[in-house]
């Protein structure tokens, strides 16, 4: 961290404005990875300026893809032509970055016969293993040597489809798969696979670039090998869990904001939920130019209607449940609802750890072992704190925070936005790696932060 990586907060103001969100993180970085499949080059628009984006830019082109910014604002056109092996020390730059080199696996042994696969970051969220990816890279035919810098793989007889089925539907794992069987030598079959919206559109992009994917009922995935792909063009969808999160930054702080690009059909959960606790929202959808008459950009404007906020119970879960990813910033809010609010954390068994620097502030969160509220899952018996009480309503009051990760600190930031007085969040720049541009949203949206 550095001296300037802190932001000073004056909460107390409610949000008022419009903003934008472009392609999905979760998407776009993943859809970068797959350009190293095809033979010809690919372009992908309305991609954000994020580090993730940044950290696989970098891999791409240390092996030997051009990627070079478009004619449009978020246009980036990726060139396969030369991929070329890079060396250890090179792409340890890129260590402890981010989750996304796990999947360069796949497309670098399809592409190299080899891959080196450096430390992974992302967030500390729990032990985020990666025991389905590895399993499911042996029963490809690949090699896999974990070495204390890293791990090492070949396909000394190449890549093969096989059967497979998740013990969790992990999103990685799943796009893991997808990206290894496209060019494998016959069929893949997946059982128990993730079915999350951005891996529905990375599964559009591997069609665009020639793959042959079945998505069956009840999460199974058949995937038919084929000997070459092409490039792609493609637009991502929009990224969910940023409206989500400005959404819940409306509601915390009282205010009103239009999220321009957000789209209802990947977000009805959220959009339940947001509406059992008392916010209102308003879907305008998007128009295609019509001859005569200029297209509309679609949004969702969400706001605070005044009254009071409704308790919740809520869960995560896989899609169609609700996602991890869209609890934190929701909790903010939920501290101001009256009654208690339960939020049961599905996915990851350590997700709750930021509640104790909203204690900080005034809110009254008690985090328990046991499952609260929806059915039992697999943590319950394994002794992680992974269910949420929440008291409300509380006043919150500023504090001095230190942003954890990615989400749990855009929660800290919605929660120093409504607290009374100054707050000083340390670390902020962790935000940059999923969120574009949030200081300049936040002084559109009328927010008081400074740096430092
Ligand atoms: N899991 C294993 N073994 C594995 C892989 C996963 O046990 O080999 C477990 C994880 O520990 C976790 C669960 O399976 O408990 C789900 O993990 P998943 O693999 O689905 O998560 P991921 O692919 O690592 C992506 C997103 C996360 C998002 C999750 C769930 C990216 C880059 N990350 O992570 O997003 O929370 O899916 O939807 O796509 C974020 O954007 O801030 C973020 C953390």
């Amino acid at each position: 961290m550095t001296v300037n990586d802190v932001l000073t907060v004056h909460g107390g103001t409610p949000l008022h404005g419009r903003i934008r969100v472009r392609g999905a993180k979760n998407l776009v970085s993943k859809a970068m990875v797959a350009a190293l499949l095809g033979d010809a080059p690919s372009r992908l628009y309305d991609v954000p300026r994020i580090r993730d984006v940044e950290v696989v830019r970098g891999l791409l082109e240390l092996h030997g893809v051009r990627v070079s910014d478009g004619a449009e604002d978020g246009e980036l056109v990726l060139d396969p032509a030369n991929v070329e092996s890079a060396t250890t020390d090179e792409i340890n730059v890129h260590a402890g970055s981010s989750r996304i080199p796990i999947l360069f696996c796949g497309p670098l042994l399809h592409r190299l016969g080899h891959a080196f696969i450096p430390d992974l970051g992302g967030c500390h969220i729990g032990p985020r293993p990666i025991d389905f990816h590895i399993q499911a890279l042996r029963q490809f035919g690949a090699v896999v040597d974990k070495a204390p810098e890293g791990m090492h793989l070949t396909a000394p007889t190449g890549l093969h489809g096989t059967k497979l089925e998740l013990p969790f539907p992990s999103v990685g794992a799943t796009e893991q798969v997808l990206l290894t069987a496209v060019l494998a030598e016959g069929v893949t079959e997946l059982r128990n696979a993730a079915v999350e919206p951005e891996i529905i559109d990375l599964i559009c992009v591997l069609q665009k670039m020639g793959a042959i994917i079945k998505v069956h009922t009840d999460r199974v995935i058949e995937i038919q090998g084929v000997p070459r792909l092409g490039g792609y063009t493609h637009r991502p969808i929009p990224d969910r869990i940023e409206a989500a999160s400005w959404a819940a930054a409306a509601l915390a702080t009282g205010g009103d904001i239009e999220v321009y690009g957000a789209e209802q059909v990947d977000m009805m959960t959220f959009l339940n939920v947001f509406r059992s606790v008392g916010g209102a929202y308003e879907v305008t959808d998007m128009r295609p130019p019509r001859e005569g008459s200029a297209g509309t950009e679609g949004k969702i404007r969400f706001w605070h209607p005044g009254g009071e906020l409704q308790a919740v119970a809520l869960e995560t879960d896989v899609h169609p449940g609700f996602m991890t990813d869209w609890q934190q910033p929701l909790v903010v809010a939920l501290t101001q609802a009256r009654g208690l609010s339960i939020v049961h954390e599905t996915v990851y068994e350590q997700r709750l750890g930021y509640t104790e620097a909203l204690n900080s502030m005034g809110a009254t969160i008690q985090v328990y072992r046991d499952c609260l509220g929806g059915t039992p899952c697999r943590f319950g018996r394994r002794d992680f704190k992974h269910s949420a009480v929440i008291a409300g309503p509380s006043k919150l009051h500023a504090a001095d925070l230190v942003i954890p990760d990615l989400r749990a600190g855009f929660s800290h930031l919605i929660a120093a936005l409504a607290a009374e007085g100054t707050s000083r969040v340390y670390g902020v720049d962790l935000i940059n790696r999923g969120y574009e541009d949030f200081e300049a949203k936040l002084a559109a949206l009328g927010a008081h932060a400074e740096r430092a």
